[in-house]
């Protein structure tokens, strides 16, 4: 699955498949009958890997602090959780840093078992059962939006587009959080359990600059277990807030 495939390098015939999966309309509906099949638990989210949960909400942990001691850092009001499954990350990380987190989630099973595993959490704001390819929040909404071990189920023209609406959203100072998986053979690789690609870095930096984001920082997830894909953290503005606040980090 997405999350947490052995990363082996791709033949060429992979990364074909890959460019001309992404095109067809059954990319975006073949991962929603992929993930309405799996079950509700951390184990689902993280393809049976429940046991490094723990470690990545360390690094993230790490990584939002780190964050939060910028020059210009986001507040700490509003986040929301893009992809957020059963609210494994609400819970345990965003809620804690957070005054209010909203939930995106495509699939109604796991926002039904968010909602109830964070059942008269004061924390929690909204819930959106909605692909973010249809995401589309209202301006000065979030200090911080995070997505993890979800993009690789957007085409890269609708991830640049996500990523150009999710930096009108930010408040002032605010931040987009990607944590997600790198391919090290250059290339992108389909996953065609789930209909999910996994974009090198350098491509996943492209479509960011595309977008006109700024990286602040990009860091590894360190300790994830060997024969899994490499794990980047990656904050970024927009390159507009520079001009408008005449700040730079
Ligand atoms: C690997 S799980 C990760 C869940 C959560 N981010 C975590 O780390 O615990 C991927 C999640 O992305 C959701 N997802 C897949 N495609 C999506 C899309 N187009 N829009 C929103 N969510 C999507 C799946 O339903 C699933 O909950």
């Amino acid at each position: 699955m997405e999350t947490l495939s052995v990363d082996e390098n791709a033949s060429n015939e992979k990364i074909k498949d890959a460019i001309k999966a992404q095109e067809t309309p059954e990319f975006y509906s073949d991962a929603q009958k992929y993930w309405d099949n799996i079950p509700a638990t951390n184990d689902g989210m993280l393809g049976g890997f429940a046991h490094i949960s723990k470690l990545d909400v360390g690094g993230s942990d790490t990584f939002l602090k780190l964050i939060f001691k910028m020059k210009n850092p986001p507040g700490h009001s509003r986040a929301v959780d893009c992809g957020a499954g059963i609210g494994r990350i609400t819970k345990h990380l965003l809620s804690r840093h957070f005054g209010k987190v909203d939930i995106v989630e495509q699939c109604q099973n796991f926002v039904d078992q968010a909602k109830e595993a964070l059942k008269g959490h004061k924390k929690v704001g909204e819930f959106y059962c909605q692909g973010l390819q249809d995401f589309n929040p209202p301006s000065d909404t979030y200090d911080v939006v995070w997505s993890q071990w979800v993009l690789g189920h957007l085409t890269d023209s609708h991830l640049e587009d996500f990523f150009r609406r999710m930096g009108a959203a930010l408040k002032p100072n605010g931040v987009i959080v990607v944590k997600e998986n790198v391919s090290s053979s250059g290339e992108v690789e389909l996953d065609e359990e789930d209909s999910s690609v996994t974009r090198p870095e350098k491509l996943l930096l492209q479509i960011m600059d595309q977008a006109g984001l700024r990286v602040l920082k990009n860091t590894k997830q360190n300790k994830m277990p060997n024969g899994l894909y490499e794990v980047r953290m990656i904050c970024l503005r927009p390159k507009s807030a520079d001009s408008s606040n005449g700040t730079t980090v």
